[in-house]
């Protein structure tokens, strides 16, 4: 069943083309932010490493048409965005259709620039009354998601922005992970059966969003970004070092993506209660027709002695401004790990850098690329590339000073300059049509 729809999918990108593009989220780029848990944040003193806000940023709020026309420079097809939950919630129940229509507008003129928009609906970013009642962990929350997904999807899917590639939320992990083990991002906790609940929250919401969903338009691609890492254990011969590299990697990759494939929910962390749970799902029996994988590099392994047990540490490779490691061939392992669990088509949803001075990222690019390609040459449905990302923007808790832009961002003016690389994936896409 698996291989028939990735065929049906596979049939049903533009022209059928690959999809060469850029991804961006709503509060990393728009700027004007409304009420919500991350604007609040930014606001406390301490919470943001360089002390910046993202309040203004690169306006794509207003100033969209200027990134869609650098895209279609880039020769790209495709443009990855999200939508603020917190424009078109901003009180309980109560959804505002202005902003909706300027989402519709938004798409309209990415598509007049040639490019398919496939839209995220939640992007780390919760309605600051969301979070005030408990955010994830707010026991209507797959409720109140599923609402959210359908009022949106109804209006950007039949009307004339006629969306149809769709992610419910990006990086469950990463969230997950910043909110609720690190403690690092809101809600700030520190509690691995929170986190186990929250990831629980989110499988639940996103299988209620897809029902809903498949019965506004049967037609819509649905799926999620999900952050892929490659493990690897630091010592191969040594079997505790495998036992937790193999720990890491179901816990990390796989778990919350199982989940929210299968229905059956099956969730846990070292020392946290586990979640079993099955969630029917109508019409396709499966909860992503595609797998959007956001791929930033490996993850070495140990086994320690002493609690936590689990050390996970980057390789010893290049390393890009904040200190992540550039592995390229994990992008071919990551495609075709995914691909043995999952049989889905392949999209890669995210992968760049941080590089003020762009010195790694042509070769970064060129790398990732070709490892893609070697991927695509076994015949892994491998359905596009969007690259993390167009402009500079705010990096969550790092704030404004990482750089992954292909175009750098003058942070007053908000000027667009492209970097060299931006030529280097001109150049790429152009050979690779
Ligand atoms: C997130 C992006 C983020 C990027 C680089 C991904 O985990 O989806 O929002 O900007 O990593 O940090």
């Amino acid at each position: 069943m698996n291989l028939l729809l990735s065929g049906s999918l596979l049939a049903t990108t533009p022209n059928s083309t690959f999809f060469w593009g850029v991804a961006n989220s709503a509060f990393q780029v728009e700027g004007q932010p409304q009420a919500s848990d991350w604007r609040s944040f930014t606001q406390q003193p301490g919470a943001i490493a360089d002390g910046s806000h993202a309040d203004f940023i690169t306006n794509f709020w207003t100033d969209f048409e200027k990134d869609f026309a650098l895209a279609q420079k880039l020769g790209a097809n495709a443009f990855r965005l999200s939508i603020a939950w917190e424009r078109i919630e901003p009180t309980p129940g109560n959804y505002d259709l202005k902003a909706l229509d300027h989402y519709e507008k938004m798409l309209l003129s990415a598509r007049r620039h040639g490019l398919e928009p496939i839209v995220t609906l939640h992007h780390f970013v919760l309605p600051e009354w969301l979070s005030q009642k408990g955010g994830l962990l707010e026991e209507n929350f797959p409720q109140r998601f599923e609402n959210y997904a359908a009022h949106v999807v109804s209006h950007l899917s039949k009307g004339p922005a006629r969306v149809r590639w769709w992610m419910t939320f990006n990086e469950p992990n990463v969230l997950v992970r910043g909110g609720y083990m690190e403690g690092d991002w809101p809600p700030q906790k520190k509690d691995f059966n929170l986190a186990v609940q929250a990831l629980a929250q989110l499988s639940r919401a996103h299988l209620r969003a897809v029902n809903q969903m498949r019965k506004i338009r049967s037609d819509l691609h649905i799926g999620i970004a999900q952050h892929w890492r490659v493990f690897q254990a630091k010592n191969k011969w040594n079997p505790l070092d495998q036992l937790a590299k193999w720990i890491s990697d179901w816990c990390w990759n796989r778990q919350s993506t199982r989940s929210m494939y299968s229905g059956q929910l099956n969730l846990w962390l070292p020392g946290a209660q586990r979640v079993r749970e099955e969630i029917t799902i109508n019409e396709k029996q499966l909860g992503l027709d595609y797998l959007g994988l956001n791929y930033y590099g490996r993850s070495v392994v140990s086994f320690r002695l002493k609690a936590p047990f689990i050390h996970v540490e980057e390789g010893n490779l290049t390393k890009s401004d904040i200190g992540w490691e550039l592995y390229p061939e994990g992008m071919e392992q990551a495609i075709q790990e995914s691909y043995k669990d999952y049989a889905l088509p392949v999209l890669i949803a995210e992968n760049g850098l941080a590089d003020a001075k762009d010195q790694l990222r042509p070769n970064f690019l060129t790398s990732h690329l070709a490892s893609l390609q070697n991927a695509r040459n076994q015949k892994l449905p491998v359905i596009g590339y969007l690259h993390w990302t167009l402009t500079d923007n705010f990096e969550w808790h790092l704030g404004r000073k990482p750089r992954f832009g292909l175009v750098e961002v003058n942070d007053t003016t908000g000027k667009r300059e492209p970097r060299p690389s931006f030529e280097t994936y001109r150049k790429w896409i152009e050979a690779h049509p």
